[in-house]
């Protein structure tokens, strides 16, 4: 069975606590259940994790690009959180790893300040979940299983 890694940046850990108002009461585990069951419903395993590291991201992205050559991943979805603005690194370890990500956000960042209207990941990623809540995170992972299924077709 293929898998899917999905990936969360810096304060995603906070998930539930954090700015309710705007992220809602779901914690970083129920999206992981939720994950899960949209991996389910494709026949693909959700591998899920966290880091509030740049590094420990960029090594991750490494790591998951070698799995998708070796042809046992299908590929990411990222919330990269505050990094998704500042992260000259994370773009490059995307282009340089290959690896197929769909970019996920919790929150609209085109409806918040001037400074989350910019995303580094964009321009390299395959595409982009915003606004939809956490239910987003399924959204992802069914853009990804079928651009996935286009590109073996
Ligand atoms: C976020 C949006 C980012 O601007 C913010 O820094 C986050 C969460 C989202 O999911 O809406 O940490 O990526």
């Amino acid at each position: 069975m293929k898998s899917i890694l999905v990936m969360n940046g810096p304060n995603l850990n906070l998930l539930g606590q954090r700015e309710p108002g705007l992220y809602g009461h779901t914690t970083l585990a129920d999206v992981e259940t939720l994950c899960h069951q949209a991996g389910d419903k494709h026949g693909v395993a959700i591998e899920f994790m966290q880091s509030n590291h740049e590094g420990v991201l960029i090594d991750t992205l490494h790591d998951a690009g070698k799995r998708v050559a070796a042809g046992e991943m299908i590929g990411v979805v990222f919330n990269a959180g505050a990094f998704t603005h500042t992260s000259v690194a994370l773009q490059d370890a995307i282009k340089g790893a290959q690896v197929p990500v769909i970019e996920i956000h919790i929150s609209n960042v085109h409806a918040r300040e001037a400074f989350r209207n910019h995303s580094y990941l964009s321009s390299v990623a395959t595409g982009i979940v915003v606004g939809f809540g956490v239910k987003g995170y399924a959204l992802a992972i069914d853009g990804l299983v079928m651009k996935h299924g286009e590109e073996t077709q």
